[in-house]
């Protein structure tokens, strides 16, 4: 297996079609054959789409509004991310093997990727996305300060790199990030059929606020070893808005991206806000 310096900073690899960490390949096997259970809840995003976000309100609807109940341990131990793997951390399938049910799984696997027991066991699933352009800014942020993904280059360079689907994992995010938070809580509780008093619901909308999860270890990825995350690179909780892409996209940039969209995004009825 491999060790740490291997993991840092190296090249991905190919997973079938999608551009993977290879340390994450290496654990693919267990991950193939993960056995899902009928009430585990799948979190499925792209990554940079709020993932982070929704685990934490998940995990707060799953304590009913007990808020304090989320600060039993960090956000990667709560809700285990399936595929993750790497050297001296637990991988996410041996979490959640001994994560007690209704489980929280969070997977940025694309569904043909997906181990086949969640179909089978006919579990429940949220998908959620963001707009490409803040998911873009957002990633190459992310790819400064956690070690596990080669070196980003310039903007530009990155920004090819997106657009030519070599980044994990691959293809532009599809589906919208909770734009009014309160509305989107409540379709959660729905899809749940689940009921969470009125003011629980008002204690998870300031858990899981930008503000408070930037400040709150258990949520904000500061645990993690600074080998594989360094936050003095730039902060996990970095922004948390809509439209930071026009700090960053040139004019050039921004055609250039749009073109792109078009053409893939072409026969897509989805449409993103783009700004707040
Ligand atoms: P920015 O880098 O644009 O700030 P993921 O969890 O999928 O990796 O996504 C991380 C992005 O979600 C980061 O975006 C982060 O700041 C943002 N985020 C995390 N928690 C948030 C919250 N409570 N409210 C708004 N944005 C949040």
């Amino acid at each position: 297996s491999m060790g740490k310096d291997e993991v840092l900073r190296g090249k991905l690899v190919c997973l079938r079609d999608i551009p993977l960490y290879k340390s994450f390949v290496e654990g693919w096997p267990q991950v193939e054959a993960f056995q899902a259970r009928h009430d585990d809840l799948l979190i499925a995003t792209y990554p940079k789409s709020g993932t982070t976000w929704l685990s934490e309100i998940l995990d707060a609807i799953y304590n009913d509004g007990n808020v304090e109940k989320c600060r039993r341990d960090a956000i990667y131990n709560r809700v285990p991310f399936l595929e993750f793997n790497a050297p001296a951390i637990p991988s996410g399938v041996e979490l959640l093997e001994k994560t007690p049910s209704p489980r929280l799984v969070k997977t940025h696997l694309p569904v043909h990727l997906l181990p086949a027991s969640f179909q089978e066991k006919d579990c429940k699933v949220i998908y959620m996305a963001r707009n490409a352009k803040d998911v873009v800014v957002s990633y190459y942020y992310f790819y400064q300060m956690a070690k596990i993904h080669p070196d980003p280059g310039t903007l530009s360079e990155f920004l090819q790199a997106f657009m030519d689907g070599k980044v994990p994992v691959a293809s532009i995010p599809t589906p919208a990030s909770p734009q009014d938070p309160r509305r989107e809580v409540q379709k959660i509780l729905q899809f749940l059929g689940k009921e969470v008093a009125e003011e629980r619901v008002a204690k998870i909308l300031h858990h899981t606020s930008f503000q408070e999860m930037k400040k709150n270890p258990t949520a904000n990825y500061e645990t993690m070893p600074t080998a594989l995350m360094d936050h003095s690179l730039s902060p996990f909780m970095r922004k948390g808005i809509s439209g930071d892409w026009k700090n960053h996209f040139t004019v050039a940039q921004n055609e250039h991206f749009d073109h792109h969209y078009q053409q893939h995004m072409a026969g897509s009825d989805l449409c993103f806000q783009m700004e707040a």
